[in-house]
Formats: C-alpha cells, structure tokens, sequence
C-alpha cells in the first residue's frame, strides 16, 4: 500500500492517490490530509534510528524534516527530495520569560533558526518535494510574508519557478526582501490575504500552477515534524503544555496531527494540550471557539504582527479538531500585550517577530487565568526570526510604534538608541 489523500469530513472520508493535484476533495469540498503507511519498525528502533541520523553527512538526515521520513507520506522512494537542512532548531530556555508570564519556567522552540528564518521551511521542504514529484514546473503562493520567503528559497533551489501574491503593503520588508532576492515573480495586490487566496486558488487552477500554502496536505506534513523533532529533544518526554500563534491555522493543525500520530503509534503515551493565540484585530478562531455559532470571517483583521493578520483561515476544521482532541484553548491577545512581550523575549536574548511573541503574551493572560499553572511543563514555538520585521522593533524602542486604530503604543521596555557627540566626556555622562 502506499500513501494516500484522505478527506477529513466524517460523513465523506473519500480517497485519492497521492499524486493527484487536489487540495479540497472533489467530492464534498472537505479539507485534505495525507496518510503515511505505519512503519513497520517498533517506537523504540526509529527512536535510535532518528538519534542516529544526527551524526550523519546525508542531508535527508541532516534535515530535521527528511530525518524522520518513516512519518511522512513519501514511502515511493521520492527520488527529488529538496531541502535546505530545514529543521534543527533548538529549545531555549528563558527564565525571564517565565517570570513575565508568572511560570516556573518556559522553553522556547526557536522556528525562526531556520533556513529562511521561519517554521515555513518544516513545510515547504516537503511541499516543494511534492512538486517535483508530481512533475509542476511553477508554484505559487499567497503569503503574509514567510510562506514566500520560504517558497521563493525552496522553489529556486529546486529550479522551480515561483510566483508570489502578497497584500500591497502588509508585509513586512525584511521578507519581501528574501522573495526577490531569491528569484521570485512577485505581484502586490491591493487586496488582503483571504481575498488574495482565493485569486490564487483560481489562477493555479487555470494555469496549471501548483499551490503551495498551508491548504496543501504535504506542506502539514512537513510542519508536524516540529512536534516530532521537539519530543525527540526532550528524550520523548510529553510537556502539559504547546502554545503557538494562529493565523491561516495550518501550523496547529500540523502540530495535532503529528502529535496525535505520535500517540497512535506508541511514540508518546499521552498528548499535550495545544494552545493557539491571535492577535486581537484578526481572531475568528478565537470568537469561533468561544462562542456555539458557525465559524464567522473577520473581514477587516488587522494587526501589526502582519504574519497573522488574516480574517478567514482556511484550516479551522482541521484546527478545531486538533484543539478540541487535545484539550486544548484559544487565547487572543491586545497589540500593546504583543509588543511588551517581543521585548521581553528580546531581553533574553532570543528575539522574534511580532507574531511569536503572541505565545507569551498569550501565556501570561492564560496564567493568569488559571487555564496554566505555574510549575506547567510548557513550550512556545517561537515561528519567526528577530530580523524579519526591524521596522517594528525600532519603532517600539523609540517610542514611535502606533497600533493600526492609530493609537500609540507603549514602549515599556524601550531602549531607544543615545545620540552622542563625538567626545568621550559627554559619553561618559551616560555610562
Ligand atoms: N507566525 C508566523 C511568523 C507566520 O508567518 C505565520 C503565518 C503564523 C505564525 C501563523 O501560522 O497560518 O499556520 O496559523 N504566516 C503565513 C504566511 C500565513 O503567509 O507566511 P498559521
């Protein structure tokens, strides 16, 4: 048997081979999943196996994707493999963190070591693998910014052409950036995210273009290797706690996946619960989860942590399903909450931009509430890199960040650059 697309509607659970170009089913518009074939070999064996390869010079084992490839549904030999070494990215601990969110203590998982300084790289390695095996020639993405970033690098690499959509002036420099110097085509459209999604989804159709955001299976399956590669660094030990922000919601539902996998193959004998955050301004899933009604757009999100401000994520039934398995919570957070807590991960000496630092803040409201208790065993995923967004930071540090009602925020922690004349007298005055 090899792997296979799987519907995730209950009342459809339809069937496709794996290389059929589809990201909804054909039958009842329902989400897609990819199904790996169980591997053969015990927990135990692919424990050592997976530690082992850590030594190794191959790149699908250095990649901290490849490197747990018995979990992923590439058992057909895939002989185009494109990686980057993605993956590998280490948990930090930050005591001071912690005590800004009344914890014991927090580990941080740091996505933004990646290749193109966020989580998108655990997805797109595979992503674009899919591509070449189903034998596309263009890709195409819509994008907050990361998605392509990552693309850009992964299609380049790979000698695939990619072309990218992104909101007229809501990303952030740093990752438009990375998109042109990597090569890509890149269109601007007045126009948000969830309205620019769609758009896609109707050219890659026309055209013959392979789409590659969070909608597409194998892009989760990369991401879910996260949750495989954080136990596998913690010696397989479960934490009470996961908590990650949410925009399209494709990384939650990654993560569920994963980690309920895990679980069903004897990995782990227990599932830590999930904790989403959203930014205030652009938090359907939030108002969703907290409310009995049908799943409402929010038409106008808005946020300065860009990389989440998206007001109809595609993947909430899968990112409802995950929450509600795992006993899990979403939290929202306000823009000033968002900003202190970036400076407090940057006072560790970690940093990250805006979207991540929405887990801490998130944590300290979830704390404070009682939802976390102090001596929880928790880890935050940290998406992206300090650098992706500079604009944000200096503007905070010098006391000029406005949240997008128009109001300034804050800077409690500002630590605004000294302008000094050249005069080690007058310097010395500030030392
Ligand atoms: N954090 C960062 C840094 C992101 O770039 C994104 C999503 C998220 C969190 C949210 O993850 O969508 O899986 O819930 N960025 C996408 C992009 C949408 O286009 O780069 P999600």
């Amino acid at each position: 048997m090899n792997s296979e697309l799987i519907c995730i509607n209950p009342a459809c659970r339809a069937r496709y081979a794996i290389t059929e170009v589809i990201y909804n089913c054909p039958k009842c518009e329902g989400l897609l999943e990819a199904e790996f074939v169980a591997p053969a070999t015990t927990p135990a064996q692919l424990k050592k196996t997976w530690r082992e390869r850590r030594m190794s010079n191959l790149p699908i084992d250095q990649s901290g994707v490849w490197r747990y490839r018995e979990m992923l549904p590439f058992d057909d030999g895939t002989p185009h493999i494109v990686t980057l070494r993605e993956g590998n990215t280490p948990l930090l601990p930050a005591p001071l963190a912690a005590d800004y969110a009344n914890l014991d203590a927090i580990t941080f998982k740091h996505q933004g070591f990646n290749p193109t300084g966020s989580f998108k790289d655990n997805g797109m390695t595979c992503g674009s693998t899919q591509a070449m095996r189903l034998g596309m020639q263009r890709v195409a993405c819509v994008s907050t910014g990361n998605t392509s970033a990552s693309m850009a690098a992964y299609a380049a690499a790979a000698g695939l052409k990619p072309l990218i959509f992104i909101p007229n002036g809501n990303i952030s420099y740093g990752k438009l950036a990375q998109a042109l110097e990597y090569g890509a085509r890149t269109f601007q459209v007045d126009a948000n995210f969830d309205q620019i999604l769609a758009l896609v989804r109707v050219l890659a159709e026309r055209l013959g273009i392979y789409l590659l955001n969070s909608i597409n299976p194998f892009r989760i399956e990369g991401q879910k290797t996260i949750m495989i590669e954080m136990l596998d660094q913690r010696d397989w030990s479960v934490p009470d706690w996961v908590v990650l922000p949410g925009g399209n919601l494709g990384n939650v539902s990654a993560f569920g996946k994963g980690l309920r996998e895990l679980l069903q193959a004897g990995f782990i004998d227990r599932l830590p619960r999930l904790a989403v955050v959203q930014a205030e301004g652009s938090a359907p899933f939030y108002d969703f989860m907290r409310s009995d009604g049908d799943f409402r757009a929010v038409h106008h999100p808005e946020t300065l942590a860009t990389a989440i401000k998206i007001g109809d994520p595609v993947s909430w039934p899968k990112a409802r399903h995950e929450i509600l398995t795992t006993n899990g919570t979403v939290e929202r957070v306000t823009e000033q909450e968002i900003a202190d807590a970036k400076a407090v991960i940057g006072r560790c000496g970690i940093g990250c931009e805006p979207a991540s630092a929405a887990t801490l803040a998130g944590l300290r409201k979830l704390r404070a509430d009682g939802v976390v208790e102090k001596n929880a065993d928790v880890v935050a995923v940290l998406t992206g890199n300090v650098l992706k967004d500079p604009d944000y930071i200096y503007r905070y540090h010098t006391g000029a960040l406005d949240a997008p009602d128009g109001k300034r925020l804050t800077s409690t922690f500002g630590n605004a650059p000294i302008v000094v004349p050249n005069d080690p007298d007058e310097i010395a005055r500030h030392l």
